[in-house]
């Protein structure tokens, strides 16, 4: 199963900003991730960076002339806009925004934008007061009700040297938006997913906690491919390192209390939970005030029950629950299938080196609410998350 980018036809429009540079980065990752990225550079572009740049990343032609007789899209001008998945301009200039607005159509981008049905994004980078003015302000609004899909810009630092809003996007940002813009009409449109990742921390005094391997790549995974199906996404991470997916709303917590009460607070509007988070099952029965001093040779600490997060969730949603198990997978997985009245349950094995904690993939095995098994090949946890949203789909009212 292809990652969301694999096989794309991506335009992308360059306009003449200093943040040019980035988008030689987005092209990169971009080519590597599968897309075949057709690049569109405004005359303003050119100043900056060249199309050689762009055309040794992505191996393809760069247009820059809407007249130039020798590239391979002069023929049909609307060529690349009609086989686009997506048009993506990054950097976009107050300039282009505003053309864009007026609906122009006067270099090869414009008129690409105005002949393409493919989903558009703008990701807009400028000194701050040019994004503030107005006019742009205004523009951009125009933008969005057009049903474009806006990408920053974000705050910090600019060329000018002033701080403030208009620095385009981290190229990372740049990709969630985009994969967030091709599938913002999919399947999950109008559906909130609730996801958990990470592993809890429990305290045991000011300095010390008990904790577990997760690394919340598998709930990170399934939270940004609910996210490219068009849902709502809350995802309720704790000790995670990981960055915030773009387009996800995350809450970080850390204790599985915390979890729990974040997670019931918003199922109460979620069409699905999915908890892959490694949650404590016991927690000290008491936390320390001051760092535990050493003295005695043994040491114990007194644990206490954590409330089952799953087990509590009631309502009008799908449930979904993980089982990590190092024995016994598929009779204590059915077991919790059971027991926290599940819908599905996503059971990993903790022994296999391509499955579980860390890893970038996962090997899974699905036991649905009536214990009906199917066994998944090795996936990388992009892939199974959506299979497993292929399994809430299905399980959806009409
Ligand atoms: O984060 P990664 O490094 O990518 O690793 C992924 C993973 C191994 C953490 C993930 O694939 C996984 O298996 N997550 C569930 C881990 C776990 O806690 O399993 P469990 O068998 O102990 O719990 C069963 C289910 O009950 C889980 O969905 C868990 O989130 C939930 N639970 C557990 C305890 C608790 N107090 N409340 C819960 O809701």
């Amino acid at each position: 199963m292809p990652g969301p980018l694999e096989g794309k036809h991506i335009v992308l429009g360059v306009t003449g900003s200093i943040a040019c540079y980035k988008a030689i980065d987005l092209a990169s990752k971009l080519t590597q991730a599968g897309a075949l990225v057709d690049t569109i550079m405004s005359y303003g572009a050119t100043q900056f960076v060249t199309p050689l740049a762009f055309r040794s990343i992505t191996h393809r032609a760069v247009v820059t002339d809407t007249y130039d007789s020798n590239s391979e899209y002069s023929i049909e001008h609307v060529a690349l806009a009609h086989q686009a998945d997506v048009v993506v301009i990054a950097p976009a200039t107050a300039h282009c925004i505003a053309k864009l607005a007026q609906g122009l159509a006067d270099d090869p981008l414009t008129t690409t934008i105005i002949a393409t049905t493919a989903p558009v994004m703008v990701a807009p980078a400028m000194d701050a007061n040019m994004f503030d003015n107005p006019a742009t302000q205004e523009n951009v609004d125009t933008l969005k009700r057009r049903g474009m899909v806006i990408a920053g810009p974000a705050p910090g630092r600019l060329a000018s040297g002033l701080m403030g809003m208009g620095r385009l996007l981290e190229t990372p940002d740049l990709l969630g938006y985009i994969s967030y813009t091709m599938g913002k009409d999919a399947d999950f449109k109008g559906r909130k997913v609730v996801v958990s990742a990470g592993g809890t921390m429990e305290a045991i005094d000011p300095v010390r906690v008990i904790t577990n391997h997760s690394s919340g790549k598998m709930g990170y995974a399934i939270a940004e491919a609910a996210r490219d199906r068009g849902a709502e996404v809350v995802l309720v991470a704790a000790s995670t390192s990981l960055p915030d997916p773009a387009l996800v709303n995350v809450v970080r917590v850390r204790s599985a209390q915390d979890m729990c009460d974040e997670v019931l607070r918003q199922v109460k509007t979620a069409d699905a939970l999915i908890m892959a988070a490694a949650v404590a099952d016991y927690r000290p029965a008491s936390e320390a005030e001051q760092k535990i001093k050493k003295s005695a040779d043994d040491l114990t600490i007194e644990l206490a029950k954590t409330t089952d997060i799953l087990e509590a969730a009631r309502g009008n949603f799908v449930k979904v629950g993980f089982a990590a198990e190092t024995q016994d997978l598929i009779p204590n997985a059915r077991d919790k299938v059971t027991r926290k009245g599940l819908d599905l349950i996503v059971a990993n094995d903790l022994t296999d080196p391509q499955a579980g904690f860390g890893v970038d993939t996962n090997k899974v095995t699905f036991i649905d609410g009536d214990l009906k098994v199917e066994d998944l090949p090795v996936m990388t946890k992009y892939e199974v998350s959506q299979c497993i949203l292929d399994r809430i789909h299905q399980l959806f009212p009409a």
